[in-house]
């Protein structure tokens, strides 16, 4: 099993994650991140620092954020590990809790 990050990180990416991830298995894109379920080691640390509540153990992924667990696997191998806290990006209090963001991002 890995933890999972989900729709509502996107266009926020607030990054509390990072800094209490022992195994820095964080992976950063332009607009979220992900986590590499080949690194995480189910500490569970991240879930709680979460602002935006977007990240899950995969067996408590709601049904309707399945699809991330195959984007984290997908897009961890594609884009650059993050390892040190970030501003969040402009306006993340405003898209924190509006839904499918998935949809309008680039995806590489
Ligand atoms: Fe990192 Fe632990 Fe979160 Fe996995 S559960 S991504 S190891 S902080
Ligand atoms: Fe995203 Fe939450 Fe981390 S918004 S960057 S998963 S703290």
């Amino acid at each position: 099993m890995a933890f999972v990050v989900t729709d509502n990180c996107i266009k926020c990416k607030f990054t509390d994650c990072v800094d209490v991830c022992p195994v820095d298995c964080f992976h950063e894109g332009p607009e979220f991140l992900v986590i590499d379920p080949n690194e995480c080691i189910d500490c569970t640390l991240c879930e709680p620092e979460c602002p935006a509540n977007a990240i899950y153990a995969e067996d408590d992924v709601p049904d309707d954020q399945k699809k991330f667990i195959q984007i984290n696997a997908d897009l961890a191998v594609i884009w650059p590990a993050i390892t040190e806290v970030q501003p969040p990006l402009p306006n993340a209090d405003e898209w924190n809790g509006k839904p499918n963001k998935y949809e309008l991002i680039q995806k590489s």
